[in-house]
């Protein structure tokens, strides 16, 4: 098996025997995708393989390798960096969450209609439960990063939520403000949607009055970061920091040098793979218990291989 195939190995059949599901994206080589869902598709033994998709970044290039895998028989894709958008925009028919942010991660073929979800979103939210033991409606949230592909999935994630203070930061761009005003549909009277650039004084009130504060820029992507989004100093013991990049980033570490309950993005990376899993075999009811068993054997196969 390859690291990741491309469409001429699609249109080829070059691919791996039963391979029907897979994730696109470009890079893709160290996507954990295929560990988790591999793990999931094992245990039910449905006999189909996982596969990388790299596709290239010119126009129309998604569009063709999505033509080309249901021309394949498959089943559908998980959609990463940079083909969100486009994932949503050749959908037919999209969940509330994509509808609303323009941005999707889940694509299934269906036998004339191809459908989108954005499970970003809800493996947030669930990653924000288990990690503060309360949903997204009872905190005050200070979200960095709120532009970016991820960050405005979450940022309409957690405004649907109803969260009780939303704070929007990103560096000076026009969508800072565009999103601010379409978020404002949800605003309740006290919840106060504001959105500030990195250098608003007004953000170091904010980020003291927050009960969780979410890292979705990409600063601590490279390994070799030993940047912070904010001043380490800012944060207090009593808050939450969720950092949405999946290793240990030096936000992560430091907020819990500073007694923080923080964590990486992993749980948020294997709950968006589950709900993305049951979109898929969506014909079949899931019970908790019956998530909860697959989450577990797709977590542990998402920690060998990151940590192999
Ligand atoms: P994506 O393709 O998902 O948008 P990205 O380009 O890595 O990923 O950016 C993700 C987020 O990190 C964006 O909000 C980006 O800010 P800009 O909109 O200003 O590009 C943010 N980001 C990247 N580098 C940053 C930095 N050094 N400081 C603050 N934010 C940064």
């Amino acid at each position: 098996m390859q690291d990741f195939y491309t469409i001429d190995d699609v249109r080829t059949g070059a691919l791996p025997p039963g391979a029907k599901l897979g994730v696109v994206g470009n890079p893709i080589a160290h996507s954990l995708s295929p560990h988790m869902q591999q793990a999931a598709l094992d245990a039910d033994r449905r006999g189909i393989t996982y596969i990388r998709l790299l596709c290239e970044r010119t126009p129309g290039a998604f569009a063709e390798l999505m033509h080309a895998l249901r021309r394949a028989g498959f089943r559908g894709v998980n959609v990463t960096v940079p083909f969100k958008r486009d994932a949503y925009e050749l959908a037919d028919e999209r969940d509330s969450l994509s509808e609303s942010c323009g941005a999707a991660n889940t694509l299934f073929f269906g036998e004339d209609k191809t459908l989108c979800w954005n499970t970003d979103g809800p493996g947030f939210a669930r990653a924000i439960y288990e990690l503060s033991h309360l949903p997204l409606s009872e905190h005050k949230i200070v979200l960095l990063g709120a532009c970016g592909g991820a960050g405005s999935a979450l940022a309409v994630q957690c405004a649907q939520a109803g969260c009780l203070q939303l704070t929007l930061v990103n560096r000076p761009r026009p969508e800072l403000e565009q999103l601010e005003v379409s978020l404002k549909t949800y605003e309740k009277k006290e919840n106060g949607i504001l959105a500030l650039r990195f250098d608003e004084e007004r953000l170091a009130t904010r980020l003291r009055d927050a009960t969780l504060i979410v890292n979705a820029t990409s600063v601590g992507l490279r390994a070799s970061d030993d940047l912070l989004p904010i001043p380490a100093d800012i944060l207090d013991k009593k808050q939450y920091v969720y950092d949405i990049i999946t290793h240990e980033t030096p936000l992560v570490r430091e907020a819990q040098k500073r007694g923080c309950t923080a964590a990486n993005g992993r749980r948020m990376l294997l709950w968006q793979g589950v709900y993305a899993y049951e979109n898929w075999f969506g014909d079949e009811t899931f019970t908790s218990a019956r998530q909860e068993s697959l989450a577990e054997k797709m977590y542990a196969a998402m920690l060998s291989a990151a940590n192999a």
